[in-house]
Order: structure tokens, then sequence, then C-alpha cells
């Protein structure tokens, strides 16, 4: 039953996800179809200033995983070791990219396996249509008015014009020029 590990392998898929990107979808797809619970965990990275609050992120992410009946959507602040334990999860799933992603990856690896050996990091990789895709460079384009149809859903395109149109109030907004219509 959702919310309940119910003797299945439970997996922390974390991120920021602002916004979440087809590039994210295809990480939570699969991992879906590996592990018998996935709770995609909204956290906060100390390097970014989101452009999405934490409720926005979260009901972003619901709205597209409404078809994943073992994805719960969640979440969290602290450690993330910590948050993956108080929820049962063994495993944390990160994507990973491209070499670039990789030293990053290795230390957040490496960090979180020192503060839980229990818990541990399994990669797997984006899918090559998918390689060259971050949430930056979606809020780039979307910020420049540019097309990002077939890679973030509907939901997140329509979100992301609403934030960038004219007379919003985030700090991204309000540094720039109206946008009009449609890309
Ligand atoms: O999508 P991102 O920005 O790469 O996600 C990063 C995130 C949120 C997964 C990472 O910053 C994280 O795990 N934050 C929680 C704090 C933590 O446990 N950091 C690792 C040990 S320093």
């Amino acid at each position: 039953m959702k919310g309940e590990n119910d003797g299945k392998t439970t997996a922390v898929y974390p991120g920021s996800f602002d916004p979440v990107t087809n590039g994210h979808l295809d990480i939570i797809r699969r991992a879906a179809n590996v592990f018998g619970r996935l709770i995609v965990a909204v956290g906060a990275n100390a390097a970014k200033t989101p452009l999405f609050s934490v409720a926005e992120r979260v009901e972003l992410l619901r709205s597209v995983t409404r078809d994943l009946p073992n994805v719960e959507i969640d979440h969290f602040d602290g450690l993330l070791v910590d948050y993956a334990r108080s929820k049962g999860a063994k495993v944390i799933i990160k994507g990973l990219r491209a070499v670039s992603d990789f030293e990053y990856e290795l230390q957040m690896a490496s960090i979180n396996h020192r503060l839980d050996d229990r818990i541990e990091t399994f990669f797997m990789m984006t899918s090559p249509k998918y390689s060259f895709l971050s949430s930056s460079i979606i809020r780039e384009v979307a910020r420049l008015n540019g097309s990002i149809a077939g890679l973030v859903p509907e939901e997140v395109e329509t979100a992301l014009r609403a934030k960038f149109s004219a007379g919003g109030s985030s700090p991204e907004r309000s540094r720039l020029p109206s946008q009009s219509g449609p890309r």
C-alpha cells in the first residue's frame, strides 16, 4: 500500500527538482520499475537559490507522477541519509548525465556512505536524449521565452510560463522585462 513499507525495497530519489524535467521523469519511471517503493524527495541544495517554492515543486512532481502508484512525493530538511533512514530506505538513487556530474556525485555518495554505511547510493545513467538537460538550462530558456516543449512535462511548461509572465513576484521575474504569449 502506498505510504507503507510492507517488505518492499524503498529507494529515495532526492534532488532540487527546480523544476522537474523529462530527464528526472525518465529516472523516476525507470527506478519505479526496479524498486517496490520510490520516494522522490525535494531537498535543499545549499548552493542554489530556487525559483519554485518547495510546495510548488512538490505539487508539480505529484502531478507528473500521478500515474505511478509506487511513487511518493515528499520533501525533507537536514541530512539526506537521516531522511532516508527515517523512511526505511536503504538506497539513494542519483541520475548521472555526463562525466561532469561524476565528481560531485562521487563526493556526495562518499560523504553519505561515511555518514551512514547501511545506505547505498545507486547511480542511473540518464537517457542520452536528455543528457544535456538540467533544471537550470530549462529555467534559463523559459526565462528568455525559448521553447522547452518536449523537455519538461506540460504542467511544468505552464508553471514556468506563469512564473515568468509579467506582474509576478519572484526575484528572477522582477529583474526581467515582461514576456508575452506562447513561444
Ligand atoms: O538536484 P540537486 O540540487 O543536485 O540535489 C542536491 C540534494 C538536495 C540531493 C543535496 O544537496 C542533498 O542531499 N541535500 C541535503 C543535505 C545533505 O545531506 N547533503 C549531503 C551531505 S553534505
